[in-house]
């Protein structure tokens, strides 16, 4: 081997490792967006120290009297509150157990309209294609605004 030729080799070795280093790079910075993406975060954390997230959307007057019902929110999630015929009040998270539609409060079920999903009053599937009963929440009135919080989570009292 001439030195001529020993110098193409080295020179060819160097551009091969640049230009790879290149493309890894491109690869890692065009991969790792995709890769954030689809790799499974846990969901943000909405209740507070004391446990507790309040309702936007429905104050406690909206739901004062048994059959009243509206779709609201808490921590960007949506949620449906009522009041029972026998006078309590009650929550579920709206997220249907199906395909993840919000469900609406109908005064005697619970409705999804993306499949024509049905759960009854306390949040139980019956009937359609929903898996699983809705989320249960606890819920409490204070002044002017409602509180949801984790069934079996805190041991406030609804009201
Ligand atoms: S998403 Fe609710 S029935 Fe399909």
């Amino acid at each position: 081997m001439t030195e001529q030729t020993v110098a193409q080799h080295k020179s060819r070795r160097r551009f091969l490792w640049v230009f790879g280093g290149i493309v890894v790079a491109w690869l890692a910075a065009a991969l790792y967006p995709i890769y954030r993406y689809l790799s499974p975060q846990a969901p943000p954390e909405v209740f507070g120290e004391d446990g507790r997230a309040v309702v936007d959307k429905v104050t406690p007057a909206e739901v004062a009297q048994p059959g009243m019902g509206k779709n609201g929110a808490y921590g960007g999630r949506g949620l449906i509150v009522f009041r029972d015929a026998g006078g309590r009040l009650k929550a579920f998270d709206s997220k249907c157990t199906h395909a993840g539609c919000n469900v609406g409060f109908q005064g005697d079920r619970i409705f999804c309209n993306c499949h024509g999903g049905v759960y009854d009053l306390n949040g139980k599937n019956i009937a359609g294609p929903p898996p699983r009963p809705l989320t249960e929440l606890g819920v409490v009135a204070e002044g002017e605004l409602l509180y949801v919080f984790r069934k079996n989570g805190t041991g406030q009292s609804e009201s």
